[in-house]
């Protein structure tokens, strides 16, 4: 090895370990503490979302939600996809409606583990900013987040406050993307 290698090495391990013992894990963030499931319910359309290949090329994103006879939620989201309507149906539920009420379990095929969908703040007629994560080993995590919104756009005031909310979480607002609507035949 020369001493580059050796050096790049070295900055390598560094780097893994500075993950491990400080911003390893999923940041640590507040969550509502009470959570007004029927209030949540109705349709909702994608603001700004953190970038996620799943999602890649869609525009347009509206979300539905609807209480089923279990006390599921029905889930569907629609947008388009290369010019083309799309749809997805996904479940989602409470797992403890007591002690941790914002925190969603969610999933769009009965063949997928439950994610999280977690809501940090929602004041139920304006906006809702939705956030997940999934700790890696404790070694990295991946994480989405959605502000959505009752009208097809949200105000600066409204935008303000949850980018620093997220931000004092440290989750880096710099990864929303905004999804301009004008175009998207919204009521
Ligand atoms: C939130 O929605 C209510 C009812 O639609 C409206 O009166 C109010 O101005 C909105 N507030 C913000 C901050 O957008
Ligand atoms: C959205 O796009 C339209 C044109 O398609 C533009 O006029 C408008 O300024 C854009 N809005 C924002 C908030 O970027």
């Amino acid at each position: 090895m020369n001493p580059i290698h050796i050096l790049s090495a070295l900055v390598c391990v560094g780097v893994a370990s500075a993950q491990v013992f400080s911003s390893g894990g999923c940041p640590n963030v507040k969550l509502q503490s009470t959570f007004d499931l029927n209030a949540y319910l109705g349709d909702w359309y994608e603001i700004y979302k953190f970038y996620a290949a799943f999602e890649n090329g869609q525009s347009c994103a509206k979300a539905h939600y609807e209480l089923k006879p279990d006390g599921h939620i029905k889930i569907v989201n629609s947008g388009n996809k290369d010019g083309k309507p799309i749809q997805a149906v996904g479940d989602a539920y409470i797992p403890d409606p007591t002690n941790e009420p914002a925190k969603l379990k969610l999933r769009f095929s009965s063949l997928a583990p439950y994610g999280n969908y977690w809501v940090i703040d929602t004041d139920y007629t304006n906006y809702t900013f939705i956030y997940s994560c999934s700790g890696v080993l404790g070694i990295t995590h991946y994480e989405f987040a959605w502000i959505l919104a009752r009208q097809p756009y949200v105000t600066e005031e409204v935008k303000t406050k949850l980018f620093n909310e997220a931000k004092a979480f440290g989750i880096d607002t710099s990864k929303f993307a905004f999804q301009n609507r004008t175009l998207c035949n919204d009521k």
